[in-house]
């Protein structure tokens, strides 16, 4: 018997250890070791299956993912527990998923740890529970909670899998002693598969569907996940489990499978520097300087997770005020049942006000969040760096202007990097963390382990005009905006890219946004050189007319007082229609696909120099920008894996296309994707030398 799988006899009860760092994988030695043991039980009345280290299994192994197949088989191992003579008591702590949670139903009975969570979190990777989930838990919890839990993907708690009769008991202090304690008294077996599966709630099942359609639109599993789990009332059990199998095939090679594994392990490495060799700093105090809406909700990110936290703003009414505004927010997260009123202030009061500089003397970190301009933020940098220990690390929550710049006028730039947040920044997954030239190690990873800790996803970046994101933004928003003014309806480019799958169109997001933000931009840059005037004239003019988008009720489109639906507005196309004839633009159709060519392709060919130059240190750094930040839908894996997936030889010709219709200036390939697309490789498998 392997290491990775060893019993051991305990008076009547059989001991099934299984030691797989780090999360217990259900790869192919866990499952011949399981397997193994379950045939040979001895004289032992009952069997604990138990796994050393952090967790019970997390799952699948995913990276056997796309590979050929061994045996046994996940099914082959959950079968081989059903039929061992002896009920098999599942020892479960930590967080049993997917494939783990599948075994664990092919067991005779369930212990829980209280603090441990259970869930089929597959939908995340494109696929749902393939073996056996789909027909097991509706036995034990009914159908709607069971297409709940395959639809949402998210975890529940011990208490509610108690609850809703996945699991049997709770154990509080030591799982294993407990399990076995448990065995003891139990002689008979009790097999899921056997049980008969409760009438269903229709209109419990309706509520699931609903969500799952606007939550996961675009997710082709849904429909597999959900005609599987509906078979388990209409099929005995053996063809259901065949149906079960037959629709988790289609989708586990498919497109959008791989798009998500891709992304599953983008997000794990982007928090990997290469190169990196330093221990990050101590992360008690945190300090924010302005408290307006990324201020305050910098401040909630830490808060959330535990931190004490410290806010300044320069203006004693506005840091009032936004107090006010994140008491509010949390009394509404309370009021909505997401966390408890007592949480919600406990959150609050770990944010304290200061109202003067030296109260961020004792920070560790300190993030600067006040408004976007240069001068303004090296002020506030003269200040941080005259208060803050020598050891703390300073960050400006910029979102485009020069690192290295602000960096420069303080005492030790090495301390000083980025943290771009996105907004709002209490929930946004994404952080850019943007590596200055003089920045070190120690900060570096002391940013990347403070966004660890507070749940975001980091990437990286290296100092340029817009990092990676919005540096990327702008070719895209260039597209979307000539395509309308050479014929396109804002709402029919906007749709255009709503239905390749982002949360919303570049028009009606910039409504959204506010079309001055835009403007304002625009009035320190060179037309025709830093952006395309074409594709922003009609913005200008509507914020010249004070139409600024959303929070004037009109911008691109025009809006009913208290909804943010966008309304096609024919003062608009009129004006549409004036400036491509001023300008001398000649209207005509543009197709959904070329609209969703044209911001694809300028999203790639920018990402491809942002490579290049090592501004990211990898493709997939800028797929996790893109999804995590920017909604590009996972299911597509991000723009360079996206590209990967169209071929760079078919991107590089259509890019080639564009740039004979349109000229060289917006549409000169990278030299990146001529170099990989000659080489018939991908910007995946580049790493620059
Ligand atoms: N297979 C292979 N590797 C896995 C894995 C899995 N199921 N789950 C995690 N890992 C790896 C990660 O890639 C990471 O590797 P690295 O250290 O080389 O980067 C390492 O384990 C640790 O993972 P995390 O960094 O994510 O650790 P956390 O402590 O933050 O989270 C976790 C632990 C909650 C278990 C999280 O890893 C997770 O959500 N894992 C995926 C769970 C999942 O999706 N399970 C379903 C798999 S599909 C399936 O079961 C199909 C079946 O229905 C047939």
């Amino acid at each position: 018997m392997s290491d990775i799988v060893t019993s051991e006899q305990r008076g009547d009860v059989l001991i099934i250890r299984v030691n797989n760092p780090p999360v217990n994988a259900l790869g192919i030695a866990v499952r011949e070791g399981v397997t193994n043991a379950l045939a040979d039980v001895g004289n032992a009345k009952a069997a604990v299956l138990h796994c050393e280290g952090r967790t019970f299994f997390a799952g699948a192994d995913i990276t056997e993912f796309g590979k050929p197949p061994q045996s046994p088989s996940l099914n082959d191992m959950i079968e081989a527990l059903e039929n061992c003579p002896i009920p098999v008591i599942a020892a479960m702590h930590g967080t049993s998923l997917g494939g783990g949670l599948e075994t664990a139903l092919g067991c005779d009975y369930r212990i829980i740890d209280r603090k441990g969570r259970v869930g089929f979190p597959e939908i995340e990777l494109g696929i749902f529970p393939g073996a056996g989930g789909t027909q097991r838990s509706p036995r034990l919890c009914g159908i709607p909670e069971s297409l709940k839990m395959t639809l949402d993907g998210k975890p529940i708690t011990a208490a509610r899998a108690v609850e809703i009769g996945l699991c049997d008991e709770i154990s509080d202090g030591d799982i294993l002693e407990n399990a076995i304690a448990f065995a003891e008294t139990k002689t008979e077996k009790h097999v899921v598969r056997d049980l008969p599966v409760p009438a269903c709630d229709q209109a419990e099942l309706e509520k699931v569907l609903a969500a799952a359609q606007k939550s996961r639109r675009g997710q082709i599993a849904v429909e597999n996940a959900t005609r599987a789990v509906l078979a388990s009332a209409e099929m005995d059990f053996d063809s259901a489990m065949e149906n079960e199998r037959k629709l988790f095939m289609e989708l586990l090679n498919g497109s959008q499978a791989r798009a998500m594994r891709h992304m599953f392990f983008a997000e794990r490495l982007s928090a990997k520097v290469d190169g990196l060799d330093a221990q990050p700093g101590s992360l008690g105090l945190i300090g924010v300087v302005g408290s307006g809406t990324m201020g305050g909700g910098i401040a909630m990110a830490f808060a959330n997770a535990g931190f004490a936290v410290r806010i300044h703003d320069a203006n004693a009414e506005a840091l009032k005020a936004g107090l006010e505004k994140i008491r509010a927010l949390y009394l509404a997260s309370a009021s909505k049942g997401r966390i408890s009123e007592a949480e919600a202030l406990d959150r609050f009061d770990r944010i304290q006000p200061i109202d003067s500089w030296d109260g961020f003397a004792a920070c560790d970190l300190i993030i600067e969040a006040v408004f976007e301009r240069m001068d303004v933020k090296k002020a506030v940098f003269a200040e941080l760096d005259a208060v803050a220990r020598p050891d703390a690390i300073i960050a400006t929550n910029t979102s485009y202007l020069d690192v290295d710049e602000i960096a420069a006028g303080t005492k030790d730039p090495a301390r000083v990097l980025g943290m771009h947040f996105f907004s709002p920044a209490n929930v946004m997954r994404l952080l850019e963390i943007v590596r200055g030239a003089k920045t070190s190690g120690k900060a570096l990873v002391t940013a990347l382990d403070a966004a660890k800790r507070i749940r975001k996803v980091p990437v990286v970046s290296g100092v340029c005009h817009g990092f990676i994101g919005n540096r990327m933004l702008k070719g895209y928003g260039r597209e979307a905006g000539l395509c309308m003014m050479e014929g396109a309806a804002p709402q029919d480019v906007d749709k255009a890219l709503y239905d390749f799958g982002m949360p919303m169109g570049p028009l009606a997001m910039g409504d959204l946004a506010g079309l001055d933000i835009g403007y304002d931009n625009r009035r320190s840059m060179v037309a025709g050189e830093d952006y395309e005037p074409l594709a922003s004239v009609l913005q200008d003019r509507l914020v010249e007319m004070g139409r600024k988008g959303q929070k004037t009720s009109a911008g691109i489109y025009k809006y009913e007082a208290s909804s943010r639906a966008p309304i096609p507005d024919p003062e608009v196309d009129a004006l549409i229609e004036n400036i491509a004839q001023e300008q001398g633009v000649a209207r005509r159709p543009v197709s959904a696909d070329e609209i969703v060519e044209r911001c694809m392709l300028a999203l790639i060919n920018e990402g491809a120099r942002i490579l290049e130059e090592g501004i990211a240190q990898r493709a997939s750094d800028i797929d996790v920008v893109y999804v995590n930040g920017y909604g590009f839908p996972r299911y597509r894996g991000g723009p360079m894996f996206y590209a990967d997936e169209l071929g760079l030889a078919h991107v590089l010709e259509r890019t080639r296309h564009y740039q004979e219709k349109f000229g060289p200036k917006w549409w000169t390939p990278a030299p990146l994707l001529e170099k990989l697309a000659a080489e018939n490789s991908s910007f995946g498998a580049w790493k620059k030398g």
